[in-house]
């Protein structure tokens, strides 16, 4: 029964992986709950322009890169005269996100949730306005994600191609001859990796010397080493000083990131992708006293609370990693400490993956923040080739690698580069959350012959006892 004051129990601003998870909780805890969403369909970022159409094309395009690329072949199937039909790839792409974005929209139906087009902004602490309508709300969900980071100088203009950012390297009309990626993260890595396999030339600016910060030093290494074996081309400590468009293509000016000669790059399309900020502006986050820290973000106690006692904050637009999973777990928490529940969501132990062949993906410290946090460790590492799986698959790039805490062995961290690295993390998150030790990963169980058996191995290894190397 909803509180009589207020239209509604809960209101949560933005419907992405975060707010639309917070609002069907919420619902089905009993509450009486409305979602605002200014863009078309639900589902935020993710399901629109992000994990989910991203993925669709790296399916795509490993298929095409598969039947193209001699994988095939080796193993009897010929396929002579494969051709790219990319307006199908992309209409493909296009029913994902439509059939996802409709099933969000369904979900909201069954469990009666209000969707309030249009975007809204903070009245008081308990009211908004959206789309000229004031709607007030006991409790109030921030869950407004974020939006790409621009390259200050640089103008992307999505419609023309030329320059452009995820959404717009999300739905090129022609596969660019060259490419140049202004960032070497997740989303450069990527999407970079689709055009490639569909037959672009792809050269990665990275102003860091290694790809993918965040991640395990080795795997960092090792990921650098197979995406140029696939023919990217990278260019590390490097940074972008101009991008000149003319007509239908670009002049890209790098210099090396400590200074020096500068290197003119033509390309015909520029991805720029250095990472994503927070969505406050318009929210009127001044009418209820909420600031935002250094890096543009909102500021939550652990249970999700803003120093406003009836407003609420999760997903990309708090601190933590950007992840679609982690604002997930971020609303079903919300929603349950709201409705007086307890809602925990363990930060420690938040997998990420990136999901180009072979898949990145790791839970918990990497080797160098475990040093750094006064830990003495142990490692395990056992490489893919020596997996028999792997081998008979010819998928035999990259390892597993488990740290473990010397003493109690207790696991800090699991890294894995490797095909299926994307599925295999999970067993490593649930072993962490279950505060499992390398011993306890070592002796259970794995399914034979599966990549799986890897992880086993670089557990047996952290002892020093690996069965297959
Ligand atoms: P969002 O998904 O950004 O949703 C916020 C919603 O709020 C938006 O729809 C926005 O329109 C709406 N909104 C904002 N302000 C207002 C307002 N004032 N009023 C009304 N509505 C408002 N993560 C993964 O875990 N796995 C992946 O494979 C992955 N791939 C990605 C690929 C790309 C190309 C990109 C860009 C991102 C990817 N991500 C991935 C990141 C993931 O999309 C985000 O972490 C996730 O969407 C964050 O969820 P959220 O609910 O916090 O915000
Ligand atoms: P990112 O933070 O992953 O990578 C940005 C890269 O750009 C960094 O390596 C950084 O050093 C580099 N950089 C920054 N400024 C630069 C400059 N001027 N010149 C050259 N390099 C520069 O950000 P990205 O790739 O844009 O992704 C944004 C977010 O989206 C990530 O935080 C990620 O969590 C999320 N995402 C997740 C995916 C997944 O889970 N598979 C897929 C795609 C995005």
């Amino acid at each position: 029964m909803a509180d009589q004051t207020f239209d509604y129990d809960v209101l949560v601003i933005g419907a992405g992986p975060g707010g639309y998870v917070a609002a069907i909780r919420a619902a089905q805890l009993g509450l009486k709950v409305a979602c605002a969403e200014s863009r078309e369909t639900l589902g935020g970022t993710c399901l629109n322009v992000g994990c989910i159409p991203s993925k669709a094309l790296l399916h795509g395009s490993e298929l095409f890169e598969e039947a193209h690329g001699g994988i095939l072949a080796k193993f009897g199937v010929k396929t002579d005269n494969v051709t790219l039909d990319l307006d199908t790839m992309l209409g493909e792409k296009s029913t994902a996100v439509k059939e996802l974005t409709g099933g969000v929209e369904y979900l909201f139906k069954k469990n009666k949730v209000t969707w309030l087009k249009g975007h809204a902004s903070f009245k008081d602490a308990h009211t908004v306005e959206v789309a000229g309508e004031t709607v007030s709300a006991k409790d109030i969900v921030i869950a407004t994600g974020s939006s790409v980071t621009p390259l200050p100088g640089v103008e992307v203009d999505n419609d023309k191609g030329v320059v452009v950012d995820s959404t717009g390297a999300l739905s090129l009309s022609k596969v660019p001859g060259h490419m140049v990626v202004i960032g070497g993260g997740v989303i450069g890595l990527e999407l970079g990796s689709v055009w490639r396999r569909l037959g672009a030339k792809v050269t990665v600016v990275e102003y860091l010397d290694q790809l993918l910060p965040g991640m395990d030093g080795e795997v960092r290494k090792e990921a650098g080493k197979l995406f140029k074996k696939q023919g990217m081309e990278l260019k590390l400590s490097t940074k972008v000083t101009g991008v000149d468009v003319n007509g239908d293509t670009a002049k890209v000016t790098v210099e090396p990131a400590v200074g020096g000669d500068a290197e003119v790059l033509e390309a015909d399309c520029v991805l720029v992708a250095i990472g994503r900020k927070p969505n406050t502006d318009g929210l009127g986050l001044d009418a209820v006293g909420i600031e935002t820290n250094k890096r543009g973000q909102i500021e939550t106690d652990s249970i999700f609370n803003t120093k406003v006692e009836s407003i609420w904050a999760i997903g990309d637009v708090i601190p933590g990693p950007m992840l679609a999973h982690k604002a997930e777990d971020e609303g079903i928490a919300v929603a349950e400490n709201i409705a007086g529940q307890t809602g925990i969501v363990n930060h420690a132990v938040i997998p990420s993956v990136v999901y180009t062949m072979p898949e990145i993906a790791g839970v918990g410290l990497t080797e160098e923040a475990a040093k750094e946090a006064g830990h003495t460790i142990k490692v395990g590492k056992f490489p893919m080739m020596a997996n028999s799986r792997a081998k008979t698959n010819r998928d035999t790039d990259g390892f597993v690698k488990v740290i473990a805490e010397a003493e109690s062995d207790r696991v800090l961290g699991v890294w894995i580069i490797t095909s299926l690295a994307g599925t295999m993390i999970a067993q490593a998150a649930q072993a962490m959350e279950f505060g499992a030790t390398s011993e306890d990963i070592a002796y259970t169980c794995h399914a034979h012959p599966t990549h799986s058996e890897a992880v086993k191995e670089a557990a047996m290894a952290v002892q020093g006892k690996p069965i297959h190397i």
